[in-house]
């Protein structure tokens, strides 16, 4: 099974340009043309969150005619620059989003890996948490499959990565602890994805393999203690591809530059 994984895909209205510099509707484009070459083809796409720059149903439509190339099951979540009503809206038929209101978690069954996809956004904040209600319906969850392997995709990753100016606007720390603690009770979570932090990151935790998948739009440079966070203009778009081969799920981070 190939799972395909897209992130902070920042799709602004025609015209903007993250940074006065980034056009992140032509290099989504990019990466989707991409992505669409691969042979096998992926069974679906996950795209984890900052899906729209600034959350308005305008950019919602633009992003919904720029992923329309995809021939395979599209899943969302949404990311602290997301508005889920405003998803909600747009992706009306992505009936998984849950009702207006809800934090937009779900669960794709019937594959070989379960996909669990949790909402950690917080309206009108930049870092995320998970409200007690998300953690035990996660713990419901993988109780409820304890040999088939699972994968947990969600926007803001839960670990701290080093980076000083990510980490404070990270998942909040109760919440890294809750879900910490359910993850090391279920052996059977191969991988726990995210986004937010626009690089190539990965660590053990709790038990399980957590990792960050590199924007699709642009990569901040690498900038572990300093006060703020440049884009790097030498790192291109980039996607992932987990492959589950009947007893591990492998990641490859595929770079999608215009040469590509
Ligand atoms: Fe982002
Ligand atoms: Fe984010």
């Amino acid at each position: 099974m190939l799972i395909a994984q897209i992130t902070d895909l920042h799709v602004g209205v025609a015209g903007f340009l993250a940074y006065g510099r980034y056009d992140t509707s032509a290099s989504l484009s990019r990466c989707v043309a991409h992505l669409l070459r691969q042979r096998p083809a992926p069974e679906l796409v996950l795209a984890t969150g900052d899906l729209v720059d600034a959350g308005s149903e305008d950019e919602y439509r633009r992003l919904r005619a720029l992923l329309a190339p995809l021939t395979m099951p599209l899943y969302v979540i949404p990311g602290n620059h997301d508005d889920r009503d405003a998803l909600r809206r747009v992706f009306r038929d992505h009936t998984y989003l849950g009702s207006a209101g809800e934090p937009a978690r779900y669960c794709v069954a019937g594959h070989p890996v379960r996909l669990i996809g949790l909402d950690t956004t917080v309206a009108g904040e930049t870092g995320g948490a998970l409200d007690e209600a998300q953690i035990e319906w996660l713990e419901a969850q993988l109780a409820a499959s304890p040999r088939e392997p699972a994968l947990v995709f969600m926007h803001h990753p839960p670990f701290r990565t080093g980076i000083a100016r990510m980490d404070a606007i990270g998942l909040a720390a109760a919440s890294a602890e809750r879900l910490g603690a359910v993850l090391s009770r279920h052996a059977h979570v191969q991988l726990l994805t995210c986004g937010h932090v626009h690089r190539t990151i990965q660590v053990r935790w709790h038990g399980t393999v957590a990792s960050v998948c590199p924007s699709t739009a642009f990569q901040y440079g690498l900038n572990l203690d300093g006060p703020g966070l440049e884009p790097s203009p030498h790192e291109p778009p980039a996607y992932q591809l987990h492959c589950w081969n009947g007893s591990e799920l492998v990641t490859h981070t595929v770079a999608a530059d215009s040469g590509a």
